[in-house]
């Protein structure tokens, strides 16, 4: 079978590295992939421009058996909705039910009608509206452009200025373009975040490996947030008996409502989470796996991705069991200078071997220039590996972090901090 990986992110290079193990996968193609995914055996870059068209007739021509789909944007454009309209199988949730990450406004009426937890909440679709608003609320406050705004729609603010300040620059400088068409105000919630994926199909779910993300750009969670700085897996905050809360009160609810509401979810799905004291509430649904918390996910699932893939589309996630390593895997993102805000590019990067096998480092922004790699994107790399204890792995991945250098190198120090509390 040859598997066909939509994305070009650290995500995607740790997807279609796990699906090139299986030995009953002959290649694994990635579109459009980066310079790490380009230079792995039985994996291939393919250009194929986010054109539904292109992609359903190189799944046909390619003999592709299992497409998944990475990022949100082509999700909530409804490319899972096309290719299964074209026989292909396809991972991921379709238009209709992408929209608990397409649109705020929704996922927030969706979590009321059904009575899944999350912050008290109002949606304005005019900047005099919502303006009025804040004389009403206390703060700080949570402001939210409605769509899609890669990560930097939501901001928090301290007081009525800034929440003016943020609805100025959503409603009336368009920030964020039409995602901004509507905004949703909601209380501040406070806690300590975590996260919680699975697999879900209709009415079964295969909860991932726990994970904790790293979204401040510095030290101490400090400064602006980012897509992630650094991400580490089993995360002690989500225990056992938190799992278990957060499947019943959370992810039951979710594919129950959506069955109801005549979109039944297939596919990752990713809760963000505001946990304070035995309070859990809903911050935001990702209709997608995260990244950075997939590249140490991968490193620990032993069992096979493409087959949890395939069973969730065929209905038979219920008989599906899911092996991880007991080992603990840390993952520690080198950005380029300036992340989240303007970075530069083009910059090469060199490498060192590696010289131990539970080290891995995934690619994200990076090109190939000839024989050179050069830097594409903010995040660039994500050095990850696994170890005996969280102590172990986070060492290796700080080890293997010290193989890369390029101009304007930054990361992260303290990766996996959060899990030694
Ligand atoms: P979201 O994209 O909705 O998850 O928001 C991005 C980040 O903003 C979250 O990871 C939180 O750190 C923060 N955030 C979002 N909503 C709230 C809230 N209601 N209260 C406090 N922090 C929030
Ligand atoms: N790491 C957070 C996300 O993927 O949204």
């Amino acid at each position: 079978m040859n598997v066909l990986i939509i994305g070009s992110g650290g995500r995607e290079h740790a997807l279609a590295w796990k699906s090139a193990q299986d030995d009953f996968v002959k290649k694994v193609y990635v579109g459009p992939g980066n310079a790490g995914t380009d230079t792995e055996p039985k994996i291939q870059n393919v250009d194929l421009s986010n054109d539904f068209e292109k992609i359903s007739a190189f799944c046909k021509s390619e003999e592709i058996g299992l497409v998944i789909v990475g990022p949100e944007q082509p999700l909530v454009d409804g490319l899972v909705d096309y290719l299964k309209a074209n026989n292909i199988k396809a991972f991921g949730p379709d238009k209709k039910a992408a929209r608990l990450e397409g649109s705020k406004s929704f996922s927030k009426d969706f979590f009321k009608k059904y009575k899944i937890p999350t912050a008290s909440y109002k949606t304005f679709d005019s900047y005099e509206k919502a303006k009025d608003y804040l004389d009403l609320i206390s703060y700080p406050t949570v402001v939210k452009a409605d769509g899609l705004a890669a990560g930097k729609g939501v901001i928090i603010c301290e007081n009525k200025i800034e929440a003016d300040a943020a609805l100025q620059s959503i409603f009336l400088d368009k920030a964020f373009g039409s995602a901004g068409n509507k905004v949703v105000i909601e209380d501040f919630l406070k806690g300590e975040e975590a996260s919680f994926i699975a697999v879900v199909s209709n009415k079964d779910i295969v909860p991932l490996a726990t994970s904790q993300d790293h979204k401040a750009v510095e030290d101490g969670d400090k400064g602006l947030n980012t897509g992630g700085m650094g991400a580490y897996s089993p995360a002690p905050i989500v225990t056992d008996e938190l799992s278990k809360k957060i499947i019943d009160q959370v992810m039951l609810p979710t594919m129950e409502g959506l069955i109801n509401e005549g979109s039944p979810y297939l596919g990752f799905l990713y809760a963000g989470l505001m946990i304070d004291g035995e309070d859990i509430k809903v911050l935001e649904f990702n209709c997608r796996f995260g990244d950075p918390e997939t590249q140490p996910i991968m490193m620990r699932l032993k069992s096979s991705l493409t087959n949890l893939c395939i069973d969730a589309i065929d209905g038979n996630l219920d008989n599906h069991k899911a092996d991880w390593d007991e080992r603990h895997a840390c993952g520690v993102v080198i950005a380029s200078e300036g992340y989240p805000e303007n970075y530069a590019k083009n910059k090469e990067i060199s490498f060192q071997a590696l010289n131990n096998e539970n080290m891995k480092i995934f690619h994200a922004g990076t090109k190939k220039d000839g024989e050179k790699i050069l830097t594409s994107g903010g995040r660039v790399l994500c050095a990850t590996a696994l170890g005996k204890d969280l102590k172990e792995a986070q060492k290796l991945s700080y080890n293997a972090v010290k193989s890369i250098s390029f101009e304007g190198a930054f990361f992260r120090k303290d990766i996996g901090h959060k899990g030694f509390k």
